[in-house]
């Protein structure tokens, strides 16, 4: 066996190899680990416990060392049945070392190929009520498996790896992987976390199950949902009406958004290209999410309680973002700092928030036209700031 260390992971012991801790890249062979992921198991651990219900059942189908699976298994507050999923049987040896290290009883490892172990567990009593999907890659492959051996009510997370795809650098590949087109600009990654969420919400309509997403997040490397399943034709048909587009103005930045792919600006009148098919409706269910942060917070899951607070109240906000940057060039002024215009939106009593999906970006129920007003109203307010002091009004 290659070698292992010993971590600690929130509460849980590890063994993992050691060469997944030194290099910037971690080896897949002969089993897989990447440390930079606890942010994303410790927002798991968060969610499962706030989505609450007494004891449950949890399947990890892609587990590696079962980082995640023998931590929900470890750090709940009740009882959860945890399934431990992978082809690899080095990485289920060290997920089973994993489960006694913790001194763990109630953890199952399987060997399979996930879609063949996700869809022997159909039937309605062999479902679980939580599913998770961490591959390298696209899960595309294993969304219809995850939604079908997902109770009705459960909840499917997932992990997506192919970032630059969602993201618009190759549109052809999004294309065909998710039948989207993607946007390449500075909201980005929710419009990739929406073209996932619409993947889901496709591929579980096929077996009529409506999706209703829990929680999203998005770093440089990865994109991470959770949906609950919630079973029958008319829940589904709810889900489809979520669908929609989502469109942004190379020329003058404007934004918008409609159930049907939108040709011309609204701004300007320039052409626009929608991207899309996507999920236009809620990212988050507030009370999970808050329930979550203070699970976070109370077990000191540090990097998982700033990305979920920062998710609050992003529901009341229209699907799409704006960048300062883009509206000084558009009005060619000079920049002009976001927490200015942010401050001036709210004074102006609009709603505003961070972009919780992008680096920089603000959201706001403000019109484009108020957005602008309020930039411009920034900037020249700066003008007089930095004129000389003679030439201030007095
Ligand atoms: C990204 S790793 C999972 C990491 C793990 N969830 C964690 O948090 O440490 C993906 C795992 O899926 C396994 N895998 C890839 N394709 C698979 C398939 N089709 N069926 C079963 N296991 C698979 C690999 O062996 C690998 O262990
Ligand atoms: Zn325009």
């Amino acid at each position: 066996m290659s070698s292992l260390r010993r971590i600690v992971e929130g509460r849980t012991t590890l063994f993992v190899p050691s060469a997944s801790l030194t290099r910037t890249e971690p080896p897949t062979t002969p089993f897989f680990f990447n440390p930079a992921a606890s942010v994303n198991r410790d927002i798991s651990i968060a969610i499962t416990e706030a989505v609450g219900g007494g004891g449950g059942t949890f399947c990890d189908s892609l587990a590696g060392v079962g980082a995640r699976g023998v931590r929900v298994a470890n750090e709940l507050s009740r009882r959860m049945d945890v399934t431990m999923v992978d082809f690899n049987p080095s990485a289920l040896r060290v997920a089973k070392r994993n489960a006694r290290a913790n001194s763990l009883k109630r953890c199952d490892f399987v060997r399979s190929e996930a879609n063949t172990f996700l869809f022997s567990r159909f039937r309605r009593d062999s479902k679980f009520d939580f599913v998770d999907i961490d591959p390298f890659g696209t899960p595309v492959p294993y969304m219809q498996g995850a939604f079908g051996a997902t109770a009705d009510g459960g909840v499917v997370s997932l992990t997506s790896t192919d970032t630059a795809v969602l993201c618009g650098v190759y549109p052809e590949v999004c294309r065909r992987r998710y039948s989207s087109v993607p946007l390449k600009n500075d909201f980005k990654h929710e419009t990739a976390l929406r073209i996932l969420l619409n993947a889901c919400r496709r591929i579980a309509g096929m077996n009529d199950i409506g999706i209703e997403p829990i929680a999203a997040h998005s770093t440089r490397h990865y994109l991470r949902v959770y949906a609950r399943a919630r079973v029958g034709a008319a829940q589904a048909d709810r889900s489809r009406r979520q669908e929609g587009f989502i469109a942004s103005c190379e020329r003058c930045g404007e934004r918008g958004s409609s159930s049907l792919p939108m040709v011309r600006c609204d701004g300007c009148g320039a052409k626009i290209l929608s991207a899309g098919p996507l999920w236009r409706g809620p990212l988050i269910d507030p009370r999970i999410v808050g329930a979550a942060l203070n699970v976070s917070r109370i077990g000191n899951l540090g990097g998982g309680a700033k990305a979920l607070e920062a998710l609050l109240g992003v529901e009341h906000f229209p699907p799409y973002s704006y960048s300062v940057e883009r509206i000084t060039s558009a009005l060619k002024v000079p920049g002009v700092s976001q927490s200015e215009v942010m401050r001036r939106l709210a004074s102006n009593g609009y709603r505003v928030m961070r972009q919780p999906f992008e680096k920089t970006g603000f959201k706001t129920d403000a019109s484009y036209g108020a957005v602008a007003e309020a930039v411009s109203a920034v900037s020249r307010d700066a003008d007089v700031e930095d004129a000389p002091l003679q030439a201030r009004p007095t």
